[in-house]
């Protein structure tokens, strides 16, 4: 056996990182397995926690654990070691997603495998993943300045996905398809209730789902379709607000359309997130219209070979609340 180079605080660091990232209604899909022989990490789908009627294909059981591997490689490089990271690593094995291979220390510049690019200095994105929350609160309306739009893009390019950043006409179309979705969810019995399934109730201290304090409110004017948890309770929800009038949204995008793809995305969407957490720009996800196989390739538009996995909101406001997590430690199986 190799001489181990992950010690119990190492580890503690990596998973806790890993366990921040962001997932479909804080399902948290993963769970992580050292394997001794070579001293990865292996990230597998933690089945009992999917949404077989929001998410029947685990696309975005995917996204989210692909955020997760990203957290992994910067808690890895911020440790000083190298990651290397194999998506669906054994074909026989389709719930092992990933393995992330460590070494180290690494020789001082970032590899292919390391997030950022080589030309502009990367921000810290390590610090961000900690400050990183959903925000379902109406932001200000101030524009996110070009530049940082710019590096958001990049972020998403660097790994190997897209970000369609539209303009006003555009960002209505997306917003309207996103209602459209919303007004199928709420009026599906069985999605509400799944998705109502994972609202934890008031002082439940529950590690999964979303607890009330994180619920958003509706938008007051009926323009910003965020996503309405509870269902058939609307009482539950907090007042409605005005939301922004100039919403600012970046559809996620890829070429291709399979598991290993899905991952990708994930990561891609980790570092867009991270990148925007890292200048200060407040984001909340709005993923009904990619739940609906017609919404979904409407958003598209007439881009060739275009699968849009996420539409992101972006802008100043509040922080989101903070989300509960399982320990590193209950996220990880022997
Ligand atoms: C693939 C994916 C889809 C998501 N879709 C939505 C959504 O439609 N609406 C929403 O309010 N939050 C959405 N979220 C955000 C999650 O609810 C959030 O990440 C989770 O509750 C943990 O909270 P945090 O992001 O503040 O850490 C999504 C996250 C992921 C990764």
């Amino acid at each position: 056996m190799r001489t181990p180079i992950l010690d119990a605080a190492a580890l503690e660091t990596l998973l806790a990182a890993a366990v921040a990232a962001p997932s479909i209604h804080n399902t948290q899909p993963w769970r992580f397995r050292v394997n001794p022989d070579d001293w990865s990490l292996e990230v597998h789908a933690a089945a009992e926690r999917s949404l077989p009627r929001t998410d029947p294909q685990g696309r975005a059981r995917h996204l989210s654990v692909g955020a997760a591997v990203l957290n992994l490689r910067l808690a890895a490089a911020h440790l000083g070691l190298r990651p290397r990271v194999r998506l669906l690593p054994k074909p026989g094995e389709p719930d092992l997603l990933a393995a992330v291979h460590l070494t180290g220390p690494p020789d001082g510049r970032n590899g292919p495998d390391g997030p950022g690019d080589q030309h502009s200095p990367e921000p810290d994105l390590y610090g961000a993943i900690a400050r990183r929350h959903t925000s379902r609160m109406p932001f200000t309306g101030r524009p996110v300045p070009e530049p940082v739009v710019a590096r958001m893009t990049a972020a998403a390019r660097t790994e190997g996905a897209r970000l369609y950043v539209p303009d006003f006409a555009g960002t209505r179309r997306l917003l309207r398809l996103t209602a459209a979705a919303e007004a199928r969810n709420h009026a599906s019995p069985l999605r509400a209730a799944e998705s109502r399934g994972w609202i934890a109730a008031p002082g439940a201290d529950a590690p999964y789902g979303i607890p009330f304090t994180a619920l958003g409110p509706a938008d007051a004017t009926g323009r910003m379709p965020m996503r309405d948890f509870t269902g058939p309770h609307p009482a539950l929800r907090p007042p409605a607000l005005r939301f922004e009038r100039h919403a600012q949204v970046a559809l996620l995008w890829t070429t291709q359309d399979g598991p290993e793809d899905w991952l990708r995305a994930g990561q891609a969407l980790q570092h867009v997130l991270l990148t925007a957490t890292a200048h200060k720009v407040r984001t909340s996800p709005l993923h009904q219209a990619v739940e609906w196989p017609d919404l979904r390739a409407a958003m598209g538009g007439s881009r060739r070979r275009c699968f849009p996995q996420l539409l992101i909101r972006f802008g100043y406001g509040p922080d989101g609340h903070r989300t509960p997590r399982a320990s590193a430690r209950a996220a990880q199986s022997t």
